[in-house]
């Protein structure tokens, strides 16, 4: 089929997302899939090659399967496993392509985006690891976009993705596979199942908000099948194309009926939620948040209490804009940290050298090497391993890892949907301003460092630049902004805002409190005001 270039098919953090009516344009989403094809086509081409396919369920999920498809078919893949229903959770894609020895996968999802006819579609590539691409894979994809003359797809029907097993396409097989059993089977590899059991036999009570999205059916299969923990566990199990009407992003603000519940009198001992498509996960004990910068420390402080994580781990992995929370544990077990961008595909050159074995991100994402994304419910059965090893509550491990380490105060401000064009002149401004900062006072506290931080892969060599702005205190304190890649219109500013404290009769400030003046400094030294127009925050993390 003749086609011609369509501007702006730039991959972001995690893959090209976009509006749906973007993607329903003519050509939109053929013109992608075919500029993936062309970025990622071995020299033989891929005869004799196994796809991977599978989505989020969102609107346009099903469609958006059937023509990809038929162009796998008509590029010449010998072979596509599509998860039933056109159904895969991020990670569930990343384990199905690593058991199954995929040449790569297609990801349909915008994440934690909102979904609906007026919402965000997306789609990624992930790579035979079973991680994101990577940059080069990225820019390699646009630069095809670019040029793009043609797209191939077979005229065929629809294929019925509601039957498991195989149907010929053309020359191509496309087997439909159950979308949770080879997951929940890596699952039961990794943890103490029997154990688990009995924690929930003895009265154990968890709630995971599924958020209307993809975790729904696999966290039904382990934690209320598998585990044995009652009936109504999981909360919003049942996916919807626009998942209710809401943001399937698992924080404060979203998952407020959750965070309720967690705060009231009849709190379980854990509640926990997933995004869109299954990568993020958020934690909250009986009457406290764990912060996903925390979470990630105090997981990696206790991850060999888990059977998968018992030899200990070999290092750990965070984004820059992560607390330092994890750096400290890391120093304690004598492990190395990395800190990478931020995007997990940076974690996967690290997880295939063995470098490290944990990762996680502030924005929600933590994992390990048993795949290539970050795992929501993989989250929650390791918090689970630890509350049943341990015998404590959620609050007594945050407290305790806190006596330990001393806590890293940390909170993210959000300004979304700003103006594009203002949001690149502060970011600009600042940037050309952070050579004089140094030696400056910051909330009454020195300036010790200011910089672009920028990443030089220890394992490729491959270098990141202009990946966020920092600005470092003298007492280790940081303001780090940053535009947001994942968004799909206007610009979102984020500033991350850190603060580490050894004092033990200060470990339970209110965040928002302790970190007070460094917020009011990070306002007027990037100007926000005066250059968003905003005077607060949208979204506080
Ligand atoms: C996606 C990626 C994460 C990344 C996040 C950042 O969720 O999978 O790895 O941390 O985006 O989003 P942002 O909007 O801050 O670019
Ligand atoms: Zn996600």
């Amino acid at each position: 089929m003749l086609t011609q270039p369509i501007s702006g098919m730039k991959p972001g953090t995690s893959g090209l997302r976009k509006k749906v009516t973007d993607f329903q344009r003519p050509h939109y989403l053929a013109n992608f899939v075919q500029s993936i094809f062309n970025a990622v086509r071995p020299a033989d081409g891929f005869a004799g090659k196994t796809l991977v396919l599978g989505g989020d369920g969102r609107f346009f999920n099903a469609e958006a399967a059937q023509l990809i498809l038929k162009m796998a078919a008509a590029n010449g893949f010998a072979r596509v496993l599509v998860g039933q229903g056109a159904i895969l959770s991020t990670p569930a894609a990343s384990c199905v392509i690593r058991r199954h020895g995929a040449f790569g996968g297609i990801i349909l999802s915008a994440s934690h985006n909102p979904g609906g006819p007026e919402g965000d579609f997306g789609i990624k590539f992930n790579a035979a690891n079973g991680g994101p691409a990577p940059e080069a894979m990225t820019e390699a994809m646009y630069a095809a976009s670019q040029t793009l003359t043609e797209y191939h797809v077979l005229e065929a029907p629809d294929v019925d993705l509601t039957r498991l097993g195989p149907t010929a396409l053309g020359a191509m097989t496309v087997e439909v596979i159950s979308p949770v059993d080879d997951y929940v089977a890596l699952m039961a590899s990794l943890f103490d199942f029997p154990a688990l059991r009995a924690l929930f036999a003895g009265g154990f009570r968890l709630r995971f908000d599924a958020m209307h999205a993809v975790t729904g059916p696999y966290a039904r299969a382990i934690f209320e099948e598998a585990l044995g923990a009652p009936a109504g566990t999981v909360m919003n199990g049942t996916p919807l194309p626009d998942f209710g009407g809401h943001h399937p992003d698992p924080n404060l603000v979203h998952a407020h009926e959750l965070l309720a519940l967690m705060m009231g009198p009849d709190a379980p001992d854990l509640g926990a939620a997933s995004d869109g498509d299954g990568d993020r996960n958020l934690i909250i004990g009986r009457g406290i948040f764990i912060s996903p910068s925390d979470s990630l420390a105090m997981l990696a402080a206790n991850a060999h209490l888990a059977p998968a994580y018992a030899q200990g781990i070999s290092g750990i992995a965070r984004s820059m804009p992560t607390s330092g929370a994890a750096d400290r544990v890391a120093a304690a077990l004598g492990v190395p940290v990395y800190e990478t961008p931020t995007g997990w595909k940076f974690f996967g050159n690290l997880l295939d050298a063995g470098r490290v074995t944990i990762c996680g991100e502030e924005s929600a994402g933590t994992g390990s090497h048993h795949v290539r994304e970050k795992d929501g419910i993989w989250a929650v059965l390791l918090w689970l391993s630890i509350l049943a090893r341990r015998g404590q509550s959620v609050q007594q491990i945050a407290q305790e890892h806190w006596f330990t380490y001393g806590r890293n105060y940390y909170t993210r401000h959000d300004y979304e949907e700003i103006d594009a064009a203002a949001a690149a002149q502060l970011m600009a401004g600042l940037r050309a301003r952070l050579p004089a900062l140094p030696g400056a006072t910051v909330a009454g506290r020195l300036v010790a460092t200011a910089d672009d931080f920028s990443y030089l892969d220890p394992v490729d060599g491959s270098q990141s630049k202009q990946q966020g702005l920092r600005v470092v205190l003298a007492d280790g304190s940081r303001i780090v902004y940053r535009l947001s890649g994942t968004g799909t219109a206007g610009a979102t500013l984020r500033v991350y805002i850190e603060q580490y404290e050894p004092d033990a009769a200060r470990l339970d400030l209110p965040v928002q409190e302790a970190l007070a003046p460094l917020i009011a400094a990070a306002e007027s030294l990037a100007d926000i005001r005066a250059l968003t127009g905003r005077t607060e925050p949208s979204v506080i993390t």
